[in-house]
């Protein structure tokens, strides 16, 4: 939540911090701001809305110099507007600072600035904060690094900050606990931001701050120490990432884009760790802990949102596949109670960003408590990624749109992988059906690019229920949390209210809501549960109700029953499930663009919480 980005060196700030700041929008889109320094004097310019909003409202203003900061919110403390917009300068005007997080104990300190004279022109945490350092430097005759880190000291929370002095515009500082830091390293020349999409085009030298960790950076050099102390030697990484990745490449909307890349983002996953010529499953991230997995007493998977759906499918395979108990759990509950968890546990953490704040509050508890602790991260080193004792990473490429679409067809194919390999190890497979098991896992990609061809007729569907109040998602099942994801696709971005059930607990109550307007949409392929679903299809049409159903090719007894319906390819097995999600998240794209929908940033979320 919250992007940041910071520019020193000899080029004009100006425009790599505001490109940097379009590309780091789908972390906040509230408000935005930038300063800059441009030699004599430091100007803030802020702005309710886009970073557009902020670009067209400094036409004209003078954006000179080759250090600054800038800002794209997502509002924790304070309305969005244009004063609780950052950066935020400090009373005196020594002090400006971006921040990303929250810092719990702002009240206090504020009181205690306030008695000492302090007034606030925000409602901000992050304003206190830039008053507090100004507070500690102007005590004594300490550099504003030392300011900083005396300040930081005093603060309970989590930040993410950049730092300009006005009495030393030689420098930026920059800090972090719990919100990710990237620190871009040029020819005399850095680059911070919240990832590093901000300046791939310049360098793909990159540092990751640590938690704890301040860094000073002037053209001359960065330095890095702990917040008690302690030097760091920064340890460079090279990024990956390719600069087509974060642009829109044709498409209307990152999503759509997204959408369509899936076919690639799951091979890209798959490649080099299915060998179908060989029937071998090989995740490189989890030879070392092979043998925890194969004697967990249990797996615990943790995350939030739609890679919460993707563990649940998580759950179905392994227990199907590697015959090992499973329990799903929403990160922000498991972290706030008192789980049991012992050392032979593995606790697996889904999360697309790998910055989730409450996943990676999970991974740190179940580290307590002694569990081998996996990620499956999109995000290459990602603090999830590094926080934990193993992992696979999902190669689904940047995704940008808020509605996450690629990232969950990548964690589920992770977690089949990761299925079949112990169910494998296990004796649990034999050989005849791992062999299918890995053809139909292979077939995925191409599944869905025959799925993407039916887009206009998804597009048809879509206009005639563009004006829904109200949709039920049904599944049984593996399909169960393809329903869940549908209904969340279609209220995050098309913003009606759906809803996802397992297709038989209808009958305990949503059944009430069913009437001639609201559609139900049902996946309903040939599998398992098939003439379990054609009952459930039949007691929602005995309602008058309307039924969307995605079925399989073919499926001529459905296709006489529903009112639409959606044909996907035939899947065998649990395995290519996630391949009837496809359509659920073409649907509630043209849904939300036929309502005159944001669907790449929509209103009040952002990409990467890394809040509580
Ligand atoms: O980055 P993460 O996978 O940890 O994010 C978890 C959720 O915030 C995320 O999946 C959210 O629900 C998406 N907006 C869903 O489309």
């Amino acid at each position: 939540m919250c992007g940041i980005v910071g520019y020193i060196g000899g080029q004009s700030a100006y425009p790599i911090i505001i490109n940097g700041l379009k590309r780091l929008e789908y972390r906040g889109y509230d408000s935005a701001g930038i300063a800059l320094y441009n030699g004599k004097s430091t100007s803030v310019y802020k702005k309710y809305g886009k970073v557009s909003d902020l670009e067209n409202s400094v036409a004209g203003l003078d954006t000179n110099g080759c250090l600054g900061i800038g800002h794209t919110r997502w509002a924790t403390h304070g309305e969005p507007n244009d004063k609780n917009a950052h950066p935020h300068m400090s009373m005196h005007g020594k002090f400006v600072i971006v921040h990303n997080g929250i810092i719990e104990n702002y009240n206090n300190l504020k009181k205690r600035l306030t008695t000492r004279g302090y007034t606030f022109k925000s409602e901000t945490d992050s304003e206190v904060l830039a008053d507090l350092i100004e507070y500690i430097y102007e005590l004594s005759p300490i550099s504003p690094d030392d300011a900083v880190q005396l300040a930081l000291r005093k603060v309970q929370g989590a930040y993410g900050i950049v730092v300009m002095c006005t009495d030393h515009p030689d420098r930026l500082i920059a800090a972090r606990k719990s919100s990710p830091l990237v620190i871009g390293i040029g020819d005399k020349e850095y680059f911070i931001g919240s990832d590093a999409s901000p300046f791939v085009e310049y360098t793909d030298q990159v540092v990751y701050l640590d938690n704890d960790q301040i860094a000073v950076i002037s053209r001359e050099g960065l330095n890095i120490k702990s917040i008690n102390n302690a030097v760091v030697t920064p340890e460079i990484k090279k990024v990956d990432i390719d600069f087509d990745e974060i642009e829109k490449g044709g498409f209307s909307h990152f999503m759509l884009k997204e959408i369509y890349e899936q076919p690639r983002s799951i091979t890209d996953t798959m490649r080099g760790r299915v060998l179908s010529e060989v029937d071998k499953i090989t995740l490189g991230g989890l030879i070392d802990v092979m043998p925890r997995l194969m004697n967990a007493r249990r797996i615990i998977i943790v995350g939030c949102g739609t890679s919460w759906h993707a563990g649940l499918m998580g759950e179905y395979l392994f227990e199907e596949y590697a015959r090992i108990p499973v329990e799903v759990e929403y990160a922000s509950e498991f972290r706030y109670r008192n789980p049991i968890i012992n050392q032979e546990d593995v606790v697996i953490a889904i999360s697309q960003s790998g910055e989730t704040a409450d996943t990676l509050a999970a991974i740190q508890l179940a580290k307590k408590c002694g569990a081998c602790v996996l990620g499956i991260c999109n995000v290459v080193g990602s603090s999830i990624a590094r926080e934990t004792d193993a992992g696979v990473y999902t190669h689904a490429g940047v995704e940008i749109g808020v509605a996450s679409t690629k990232a969950f067809t990548a964690q589920v194919s992770v977690l089949a992988m990761m299925a079949l390999m112990i169910g494998r190890a296990k004796y649990n497979i034999k050989s005849a059906d791992y062999h299918q098991l890995i053809r139909e896992l292979m077939s995925i990609p191409e599944k869905i690019e025959h799925i993407l061809k039916s887009a206009d007729h998804i597009k048809e569907i879509a206009e005639k229920y563009k004006d829904s109040s109200n949709a039920l998602y049904l599944g049984r099942g593996c399909y169960y949390p393809v329903a869940l994801e549908g209904a969340l696709k279609l209220k995050e971005i098309s913003y009606i209210h759906a809803e996802g059930y397992p297709a038989a607990e209808m009958k305990h109550g949503p059944i009430a809501l069913i009437d001639d307007k609201m559609p139900v949409i049902v996946i309903a392929t040939k599998d398992k549960g098939y003439e379990k679903i054609v009952n459930n299809i039949q007691e929602v049409k005995a309602r008058k109700g309307i039924v969307i159903a995605v079925i399989t090719e073919g499926d001529t007894t459905i296709a006489a029953m529903a009112d639409h319906v959606i044909e996907v390819p035939a899947v065998e097995n649990a395995v290519g499930a996630m391949i009837t999600v496809v359509p659920l998240q073409l649907l509630s794209y043209y849904i939300a663009i036929m309502r005159g929908c944001n669907v790449d940033q929509p209103r009040n979320l952002a990409k990467s919480v890394t809040v509580e």
